[in-house]
């Protein structure tokens, strides 16, 4: 491992607001960290924490947790917050797969999937993050009225995920091929991630879905 990495590791461990292995906090999120009752949105494989920093700050009176496996990658995201003194976001380090030992049911209000991995072959459409399996995941913790955000730059996973909704009858809120020169403009779709912002380099369209369950 890298020396840079290493040093953020180590000053991750004494971030206030990086939780791991946190499964003590299932249901006390709100009580512990957030020490208010505003609504929680999850932010799944938030890399950086670009978009969970730039909703926090539209919306202080929500609250926001951003979820990735990379510590290194979350160790940006949660400096930026204590730089900013932003109270309403935190992140915490683990598998999408575990959601339900860190969440309790119908204690989610939002999901948002930013630029998630599109896995390409067919065969692993399974690890997609609007697969069934993951769906299923989202159901245990997601309020019955929760919404799901989907933001990508991959047409396999934009065209696969109005599939599972079709296949699944989920609700289909909107979605867009092309959500800068769609007629909807709603400013929680401004915010860019890192891998947003590269996809936008290359020339690529950004598409958008938003569903329930
Ligand atoms: C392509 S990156 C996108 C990162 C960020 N949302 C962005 O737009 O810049 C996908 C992220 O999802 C995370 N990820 C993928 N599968 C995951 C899983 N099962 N559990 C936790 N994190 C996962 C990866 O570690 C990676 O940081």
């Amino acid at each position: 491992m890298g020396k840079n990495k290493l040093k953020h590791f180590a000053e991750m461990e004494t971030f206030t607001n990086v939780f791991q292995k946190a499964t003590v906090l299932k249901g006390k999120w709100n009580e512990v960290f957030f020490q208010n009752n505003n609504p929680i949105t999850l932010e799944l494989g938030c890399g950086k924490g670009e978009y969970s920093l730039a909703l926090a700050s539209l919306y202080p009176e929500r609250n926001f947790i951003g979820i990735d496996i990379k510590g290194a990658r979350i160790w940006r995201g949660a400096k930026t917050a204590l730089e900013e003194g932003l109270k309403n976001v935190c992140f915490l380090r683990a598998q999408i797969d575990h959601l339900p030992e860190y969440f309790e049911p119908n204690s989610i209000d939002e999901i948002w999937l930013t630029f998630s991995d599109p896995h390409p072959p067919l065969h692993e459409a399974k690890k997609r993050l609007t697969s069934p399996k993951f769906i299923s995941i989202y159901r245990q913790v997601l309020k019955p009225n929760g919404i799901i955000h989907l933001k990508t730059d991959s047409t396999i996973l934009y065209e696969y995920t109005l599939e599972i909704i079709e296949e699944l009858k989920l609700k289909m809120i909107y979605h867009s091929a092309d959500i800068y020169s769609s007629e909807l403009y709603d400013k929680i779709l401004e915010a860019k991630t890192y891998y947003e912002n590269m996809h936008l380099k290359l020339g690529k369209t950004i598409k958008y879905v938003k569903f329930g369950l």
